[in-house]
């Protein structure tokens, strides 16, 4: 494996029928108003991780975590993309343009994506605005009635098993979606360049994902504030803000092979 070689987003041409594939993290949020999870002490908004984002959490003090859920829904309502989400949907629209292909990876829950126009998103830990049933068991999976960025104080019930209702994110401890899953390693085993913005790079399987990259002989860069936990397996660090180094990372620099 090469050394991490610090860059500038200048050093790189993206072609226009290169096969990419994004994943982002709370990074490219922060300049949004939403805070990074690994800035708070292992606290999401004062509360302990596994309060708040454990199934035994979610099963010792259900009505607290959905609270906590909804507080969270209602930050989105003042959030707005920022010119690091508006770089991500001017890359894809030119590579679909051209021959190349594009796929977003996030493990953001916060929806910014899709709401600046990205298209091929994965949503690999979920959606913060969806509910889902908390009984594993149940045939309805996904209520969209309960779909909101609204503020709920009581909990509400699945219509089919009158089992909680639950956000539908991936809590710690819990397996990703298979759907997303196959989609994210079928996207990363054809991908030629792979590119990480604003995240630790802590947490599996996603923290992995530049290996597999790698395998399928890609070009792997790291956009981040600081080199991430895993910034040995990237080829090239570009270190600053997401909003500053994504516009000129994707800017079509003319023709290239
Ligand atoms: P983290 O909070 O772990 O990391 C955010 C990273 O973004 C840090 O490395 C910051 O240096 C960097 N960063 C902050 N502001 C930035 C900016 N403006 N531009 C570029 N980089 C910036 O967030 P994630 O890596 O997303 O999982 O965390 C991964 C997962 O851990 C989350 O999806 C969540 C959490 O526990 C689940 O909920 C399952």
């Amino acid at each position: 494996m090469r050394a991490l070689l610090p860059s500038e987003p200048g050093d790189f041409k993206i072609p226009n029928h290169a096969q990419v594939v994004v994943v982002t993290g709370a990074g490219i949020s922060a300049e949004s108003g939403l805070r990074t999870f690994r800035d708070s002490n292992g606290l999401w908004e004062e509360h302990p991780v596994e309060d708040v984002a454990t199934p035994e959490g979610f099963e010792a003090d259900p009505e607290m975590v959905w609270r906590f859920y909804s507080q969270r829904r209602e930050q989105l309502r003042d959030c707005v993309p920022n010119a690091g989400h508006d770089a991500l949907v001017t890359l894809e629209q030119r590579l679909k343009a051209g021959d190349g292909s594009f796929t977003l990876i996030t493990q953001n829950v916060d929806g910014l994506h899709q709401a600046a126009g990205s298209e091929e998103v994965i949503n690999i830990h979920g959606n913060l605005c969806e509910t889902k049933c908390s009984n594993n068991a149940c045939a309805q999976a996904h209520n969209t009635e309960w779909d909101t960025k609204f503020y709920f104080a009581h909990i509400p019930r699945c219509g089919h098993c009158n089992s909680y209702l639950r956000p539908a994110v991936v809590w710690f401890g819990e397996m990703l979606g298979l759907d997303e899953q196959r989609k994210a390693i079928n996207a990363l085993r054809r991908c030629d360049w792979f590119i990480a913005v604003g995240t630790s790079g802590v947490v599996y399987p996603v923290a992995s994902y530049v290996q597999e990259a790698r395998a399928a002989g890609a070009q792997t860069l790291l956009v981040n504030l600081e080199p991430s936990q895993n910034a040995y397996a990237f080829h090239h660090f570009i270190e600053g803000k997401s909003s500053e180094v994504l516009p000129k990372l994707v800017a079509d620099k003319g023709s290239s092979t």
